[in-house]
C-alpha cells in the first residue's frame, strides 16, 4: 500500500519540487521535532503525574489512608504511560528519518529518553503527541466506531449515492480526502473501490498513520492508554486507565480494492491542478484555514465539472485567537455566499448533525458537535446545457434543512387527512410527537 508518509507527493511540479528541495532542510529539522515529542512524551506526562504523586504524599497521614486506592491508581496511570511510550518507540521504530538530536536520549538501549525537554518542543508539540494517541482510538479502534458512524458514514452514503457502483466504473473516480488525519475515512473510500487520496500535513498523524496502514501485521495487535492523559471528571479509577485495542481492521491483511495513497504536504501547496478529482471530502476540515475561502476556491478548481464537494463538519476555526495567526470566521450563512460566489451549487445541505471528536466515552464531560454536513457541485456547463442536471440552487443567505422526498410525501398526506378529518389527525399527532420524542436522539446522528 502506498502511504508516501514521507517522500514528496507523486504530483508536484517541477517548481514545487525546487521549493521542497530549499526547505528540506528546515522539513528535516521540524519531522525531527515531531520525533522528539513523541520520544519525550512519556516523560512529559510523568511530570504531570507526579504533580499529582507530590502533593499526595505532603498529605497528612489521615487523608494518606483515605486515599491508598488513589494511589494505587495513581501508579497504574504511571504503567499506562509506559506501555503508550512503547508502543510510541514501536510507531517510531521502523521508520526513524533522522538521528535523535543530541540532548539526552540513549538510542544504543533501544529505549530513547529526554531526561531535558528536547530543543524546539514546545507545550503545543506534546499536547498533539498526546492526542495523536485519541486519534487512533477515533479512526481504527471499535471503540472509535460511533464517531467514524456520526462523522464518516454521511460523506460515504453521499459519495456512494452519487456515483453509484453500479453506474459508473469506481476506480475511474478519484476521491481526494484532504486532512485525513489518520486516514480511515480515505482506507473506507478505497475499499468501496474508488481510487483514493488522502492529503495530511502533520507528521504526528503522518508517522502514526503509516504505522497503521502499513506496518501493522494483525488486527488488534497493539493497546493503547489514549484517556490516561484526563486526571478530571472520571467515575471510576479504571475510567482513566481504559485500554484501547488497535487497529480494528489491518490494512495490510484487507488492502483496498481501489487505488489508495497518502501524500504529505499542505493542501493549498500540494493541490493546484484544475479539474483533476471527482469528488473532494472533507470531514473536520474546512475550518482549518486561516482564510477558508482559499480552501473553498482550491477544491472548486480541483474538481472535474460535475464533480463533487462533500463536507461534514463544525466551524471551530482552529487559528481563531491562536497569537500570531491570521483568521477569518465567516458563519455558515457566509459560507453559504462564499459557495455560491465561487461557483458551487449546493445540492443538500444539513445544519445539527451531532458528531463527537475524540471523546472519551466514560468521561462526566461529554461535548458535541452540531455540525454541517453538505454535497456542493461544481457546474458542468455541457452537462446543463443537454438539460441532464438541473440546477437547484437554494437561496442565497438561507439555512435550509432539505426534508427529503419521504418527509414531503408524509407531510403532504398528512395534510390531506388533517383536511378531510381534522379531529382524528389531531389525536394521531399527539401520538407521534410522543413516539419522535423517544426515537430522534437515536436517529439523529446518520
Ligand atoms: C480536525 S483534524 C480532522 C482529521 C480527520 N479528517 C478526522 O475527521 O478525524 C484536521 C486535519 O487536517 C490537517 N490539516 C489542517 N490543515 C491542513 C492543510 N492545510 N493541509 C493538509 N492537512 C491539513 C490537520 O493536520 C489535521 O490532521
Amino acid at each position: 500500500m502506498d502511504c508516501a508518509a514521507f517522500p514528496m507527493h507523486p504530483k508536484m511540479d517541477e517548481q514545487l519540487a525546487r521549493t521542497f528541495a530549499a526547505n528540506e532542510e528546515e522539513e528535516e529539522r521540524h519531522i525531527q521535532k515531531v520525533q522528539n515529542a513523541f520520544l519525550y512524551y512519556g516523560p512529559y506526562a510523568c511530570q504531570r503525574l507526579k504533580r499529582s504523586v507530590d502533593y499526595l504524599n505532603s498529605l497528612s497521614a489521615e487523608d494518606q489512608i483515605m486515599l491508598a486506592k488513589y494511589r494505587g491508581h495513581l501508579e497504574c496511570v504511571r504503567t499506562c504511560i509506559d506501555r503508550n511510550q512503547a508502543v510510541i518507540r514501536e510507531i517510531l521504530r521502523e521508520r526513524v528519518l533522522y538521528p535523535p538530536e543530541e540532548t539526552g536520549e540513549n538510542p544504543s538501549a533501544g529505549r530513547w529518553e529526554f531526561d531535558e525537554p528536547p530543543p524546539n518542543v514546545r507545550h503545543g508539540d506534546m499536547d498533539q503527541a498526546q492526542s495523536t494517541l485519541k486519534l487512533i482510538a477515533r479512526d481504527w479502534s471499535t471503540d472509535g466506531a460511533l464517531e467514524r458512524e456520526q462523522s464518516y458514514k454521511p460523506i460515504i452514503d453521499s459519495i456512494v449515492e452519487y456515483y453509484k457502483p453500479g453506474d459508473y466504473e469506481l476506480k475511474e473516480i478519484k476521491i481526494l480526502v484532504p486532512g485525513a488525519g489518520l486516514g480511515r475515512l480515505t482506507y473506507e473510500l478505497a475499499c468501496l473501490g474508488y481510487s483514493c487520496e488522502g492529503n495530511e500535513f502533520s507528521y504526528f498523524m503522518l508517522i502514526a498513520s503509516n504505522f497503521v496502514l502499513n506496518l501493522c501485521d494483525y488486527e488488534n495487535k497493539y493497546v493503547l492508554y489514549p484517556w490516561v492523559h484526563q486526571y478530571v471528571n472520571n467515575l471510576r479509577r479504571e475510567d482513566q486507565v481504559t485500554a484501547v485495542r488497535f487497529p480494528d481492521v489491518c490494512p495490510l491483511k484487507n488492502p483496498p480494492k481501489g487505488h489508495f495513497e497518502i501524500a504529505a504536504g499542505d493542501f493549498l501547496e500540494v493541490y493546484k491542478t484544475p479539474n483533476a478529482y471527482n469528488c473532494v471530502a472533507t470531514c473536520f476540515f474546512i475550518d482549518c484555514a486561516n482564510n477558508v475561502i482559499d480552501f473553498i476556491r482550491t477544491i472548486y478548481k480541483i474538481l472535474v465539472p460535475g464533480g463533487i464537494w462533500v463536507n461534514l463538519g463544525p466551524l471551530l476555526y482552529h487559528y481563531s485567537d491562536v497569537s500570531g495567526q491570521n483568521s477569518i470566521e465567516p458563519t455558515f450563512e457566509d459560507l453559504c455566499i462564499i459557495m455560491e460566489s465561487v461557483g458551487f451549487v449546493i445540492e443538500k445541505s444539513r445544519t445539527g448533525i451531532r458528531t463527537k471528536y475524540a471523546q472519551n466515552p466514560s468521561s462526566m464531560k461529554q461535548s458535541e458537535y452540531q455540525s454541517l454536513f453538505w454535497v456542493c457541485r461544481k457546474p458542468d456547463p455541457f452537462e446543463e446545457q443537454r438539460g441532464k442536471r438541473k440546477a437547484s440552487r437554494e437561496p442565497h443567505d438561507l439555512i435550509v434543512r432539505e426534508d427529503s422526498e419521504e418527509e414531503v410525501e408524509q407531510q403532504q398526506q398528512q395534510q390531506e387527512r388533517a383536511e378531510k378529518h381534522p379531529e382524528q389527525e389531531q389525536q394521531q399527532l399527539k401520538l407521534q410527537a410522543t413516539s419522535n420524542d423517544e426515537t430522534e436522539m437515536e436517529a439523529q446522528p446518520t
